[in-house]
Parts: C-alpha cells; sequence; structure tokens
C-alpha cells in the first residue's frame, strides 16, 4: 500500500469515530515525531502493538478487502511483565469492505457493532485438516445460543454482538453504512493467531511516497535512552 491511501484512511477513520460520538485515547493522535521523545514509561504501547492497524490481506484494493484497526488495549502472551488477559479494538469497515475468511487458534472475541450501519458476518466451524465444515454452527448473539447453517449470514444492527469461539471461521463486511466495531476479545497476537483460509499477509509492505501521519502499530521507534 502507498503510505498516502494509508495517511487517508486514517483521516477518514479518525473522522468517523468523531462522527460516531467515540473518543479514542491520545496516542491515536501521536504524531511520528511526537514518538521519538515518548520514554520507556510508554512501552505497554510498543510491546503489545496498540494503535493504528492498516491491512489490505495483501490483495492491493483495500476499499474491497482492507480493514482499519485501532488496538485500545491489549496484553501479551509473551512478555511476563504483562499480566493483562484482554485486549479492546475498534475495527471501521467501509460498505461490502470484506475482512476475508479466517479463525483465530486462541482468541475467544466478541464483535459488537457499535454504530453505523448493519454488520454481516458469515460463519463456518473448521474441519480438522482447516477448510470450511458443513456442520451446524452454534452461535452466541447477546445471550441467545442457537444454531445456524453453515454459511449463514448473520446481520447485526447497532448495539448487537456476537461471540467467535476459536476454530470458528468467520468472514464479516458491512452493508448501508460503514460501520464502527468493537471487539473484545482474549490478548490479541496477529503474528500468530490468525489462521485465513487463503494464506493471506496480514500486515501490507508500505510504498514511502509522502510522510507518514501517523505512525502503525508495528512501527513505532524504540524508546530514546
Ligand atoms: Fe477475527
Amino acid at each position: 500500500m502507498k503510505r498516502s491511501e494509508i495517511n487517508q484512511i486514517i483521516r477518514d477513520g479518525m473522522e468517523f469515530c468523531r462522527r460516531m460520538n467515540f473518543n479514542l485515547p491520545p496516542f491515536s493522535k501521536w504524531t511520528p515525531e511526537e514518538w521519538e521523545t515518548k520514554g520507556h514509561e510508554y512501552d505497554e504501547i510498543r510491546d503489545n502493538m496498540l494503535g493504528w492497524d492498516v491491512t489490505d490481506h495483501g490483495s492491493g484494493n483495500f476499499a474491497k478487502y482492507g480493514l482499519l484497526l485501532f488496538t485500545i488495549r491489549n496484553g501479551n502472551v509473551k512478555l511476563d511483565e504483562y499480566d493483562k488477559p484482554y485486549a479492546e479494538k475498534l475495527l471501521i469497515i467501509g460498505v461490502d469492505q470484506t475482512c476475508p475468511y479466517h479463525f483465530h487458534y486462541y482468541k475467544m472475541e466478541d464483535i459488537i457493532n457499535r454504530g453505523g450501519g448493519e454488520l454481516m458476518i458469515q460463519v463456518y466451524n473448521s474441519t480438522d485438516d482447516y477448510q470450511l465444515a458443513d456442520t451446524p454452527v452454534e452461535v452466541m448473539v447477546d445471550g441467545h445460543s442457537y444454531a445456524v447453517d453453515p454459511g449463514t449470514i448473520v446481520c447485526l444492527k447497532p448495539g448487537e454482538s456476537i461471540t467467535l469461539p476459536t476454530y470458528m471461521y468467520h468472514r464479516f463486511w458491512a452493508e448501508g453504512e460503514m460501520v464502527l466495531c468493537g471487539e473484545v476479545s482474549m490478548v490479541n497476537d496477529d503474528n500468530t493467531d490468525n489462521h485465513f483460509l487463503e494464506e493471506l499477509p496480514r500486515f501490507p509492505e508500505i510504498e514511502e511516497d509522502e510522510p507518514p501521519f501517523r505512525l502503525l502499530c508495528n512501527e513505532y521507534p524504540p524508546a530514546p535512552e
């Protein structure tokens, strides 16, 4: 992806959050220059990859297959100094912008429509060899458990949410309007915990055609000594 495209996606995402009255934490607004001055007292942000995250899943087509995320809080599965067992993210999902089929090996998550349009989420169980299973899927939607046919598309209106256990394939997109989507989950490790049905790179290659407006969560400079 081009840096100019990523910059615009983040600007648009910040504007959408403002419109939805969702306030982001202070580090969402730090510039690359400000990051150079942030010492070890902010290691939690660096170590646990909090902050902005943009991917096009290697497609070269963000509008169709990309996703803008902001990790608000997270623990760390590798470092002992972090004992936080939970995570919270914001996902900003465009109309017909599809996050491709994936499941998580470790992380159980709730996906919440916090406002905007309708969030469509399609679910399958995984077979033992990680294909889409043809078995009924047990879903839990706001305290209501029921079984649906494999491949059912569950529609979440603003305020509604679904619980996704491990090894449950899901893909999702927005309809009608952009969706401000929340994710409340166990600790998240995007380097190891995502299994995509089709092999996809999670983090994009970036072509630097202008300076970054915000750094992505895997780009923070080390703390000054
Ligand atoms: Fe997921």
